[in-house]
């Protein structure tokens, strides 16, 4: 199958990053035909510190790597690489009605967040309908905080194909029923985020031990005291055994299984335990990375990536009208 996803390059990749979108896309790997990208074009649609966007677009690169989507096996590039991207979106914006993008959650959420709000943030998610359609996706791995889009990218795919005869593959979404949304370590009831201006919210991929460990300690819990699973009475313990899950590979029934006897603190340290275990390895891979060898791996996946694209959009463009 045709795989497609992407993160944006905004710094802090987190824990729930890894296990709702980047863990899924190592295991999608193995017989399928994956793209992976960094998008960058999405990341200016709010305002961006240039030295900052151009750190975080390495920096993500190699948290791709580290985490071992393999570029043997699948293609790893930079959005803005491959024109392709800009010029569908333009396309898929001109067939969006404004009023399905203002009713975007994610558009609204952001817009509530800040004073100015430029055109191109109520654009995303035509920008990202062009990123997955390029490519004839069938599969795009996210977090659930991206259904809505993916929601609109099959809507206009089935309006573009309906208009102009069938042009794209409908994609579908997975996810990761256990880390389809990790929540805040601190407020369970948000999501885990990498713009929560309180890092204690979060685990980043690169925490040292005791800051992870710290800040495990630390998490709410939730009144009681029973290692017991359940997302509406117990919405603390219930995002770490989900963390737990995710990071160990097992069913959440194993997790509570196991941690029966435990109190609070000791199910912490098990957890603790857990993350360190995937994450040191993950950043010490992560740090003997070097930015040629990155370069040259996001070189010749943008190059894949870009004949890939100029066919569907070749064709787009004829079949709109465009004198080619
Ligand atoms: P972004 O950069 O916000 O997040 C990257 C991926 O991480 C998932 N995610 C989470 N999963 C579980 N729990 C959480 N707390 C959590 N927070 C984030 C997201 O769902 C996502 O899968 N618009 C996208 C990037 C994008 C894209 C695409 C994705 C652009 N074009 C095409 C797929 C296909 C975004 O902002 O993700």
């Amino acid at each position: 199958m045709r795989v497609f996803s992407g993160l944006q390059p905004s710094g802090n990749v987190h824990i729930g990053n890894y296990l709702g979108a980047i863990k899924q896309w190592v295991g999608l790997q193995r017989g399928n035909d994956a793209l992976y990208c960094i998008v960058d074009v999405h990341a200016i649609t709010i305002p961006q510190d240039p030295k900052e966007l151009r750190r975080a677009t390495l920096e993500t690169a190699k948290t791709y790597l580290a985490a071992g989507v393999d570029p043997q096996k699948s293609t790893i590039f930079i959005q803005s690489h491959v024109p392709a991207h800009a010029e569908l979106g333009w396309i898929l914006s001109t067939l969006t009605p404004l009023g399905e993008l203002e009713r975007m959650t994610q558009f609204k959420e952001k817009r509530s967040k800040r004073d100015a709000v430029y055109a191109g943030l109520l654009n995303y998610p035509t920008l990202m309908a062009a990123d997955i359609l390029l490519y004839q996706t069938e599969l795009v791995p996210v977090g659930d905080d991206q259904l809505q889009h993916i929601e609109l990218t099959r809507s206009l795919a089935e309006r573009f194909n309906n208009r102009f005869g069938k042009t794209f593959i409908i994609p579908q979404a997975r996810v990761n029923k256990t880390t389809a949304r990790i929540m805040s370590l601190a407020h369970p009831g948000d999501k885990m985020s990498k713009s929560d201006p309180n890092d204690k919210t979060r685990i980043n991929l690169l925490d040292p031990e005791d800051v992870i460990r710290a800040k495990i300690k630390s998490a709410v819990t939730d009144s009681g005291n029973e290692i017991v699973y359940g997302p509406t009475a117990k919405p603390a313990i219930s995002n770490l055994i989900n963390i737990f899950a995710g990071v160990m590979g097992k069913p959440v029934e194993w997790i509570t299984r196991e941690s029966k006897e435990l109190t609070y603190s000791e199910f912490k340290n098990n957890l603790a335990d857990a993350v360190v275990q995937e994450l040191i390895p993950f950043q010490q891979r992560f740090n003997d990375l070097k930015e040629k060898d990155v370069l040259s791996v996001l070189q010749a996946g943008a190059q894949k990536a870009a004949e890939l694209a100029s066919s569907t959009l070749k064709d787009v463009k004829k079949k709109i009208g465009f004198v080619l």
